[in-house]
């Protein structure tokens, strides 16, 4: 029974050290503007993602430039029209699918704000990472 009672009080002891030192801080987000238009071509590259204007019934969006394999960056092919990794050739449709592999994941889809002036034009688009 001592042992037992022993055995309770470490665990509650050690229960808010293991919370503790397993606790993380979230990255804030982080907004990026990117001014409109974009260009014809209908996209924008950046470090971190690369945003498409979309056609007239979609909306623009923006996906994460990070490979989903082993995390090289990977480009918008313009004449393609496809994602590709350059470090194993994963390809990726705009939208971010998994066209082929290795890579098995999606890329990230990345929040985008639409800002217009008063006239209703578009003015910026911000992604949020
Ligand atoms: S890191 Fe992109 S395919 Fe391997």
């Amino acid at each position: 029974m001592l042992q037992w009672s022993g055995a309770i009080l470490t665990a509650l002891c050690l229960y808010p050290f293991l919370r503790f030192i397993s606790f993380t801080v979230k990255a804030k987000p982080r907004h990026v503007t990117v001014p409109a238009p974009l260009p014809l071509s209908g996209y924008h590259a950046e470090r971190d993602f690369l945003l498409f204007a979309g056609t007239n019934k979609q909306k623009p969006f923006a996906v994460s430039r990070t490979c989903t394999h082993l995390g090289c960056r990977v480009s918008y092919l313009e004449d393609k029209e496809i994602i590709e990794c350059p470090c194993h050739q994963s390809r990726f449709r705009t939208t971010g699918e998994v066209v082929s592999g290795p890579a098995k994941r999606n890329l990230s889809t990345l929040e985008v704000t639409v800002q217009k002036d008063t006239n209703g034009r578009v003015r910026a688009y911000v992604v949020t990472l």
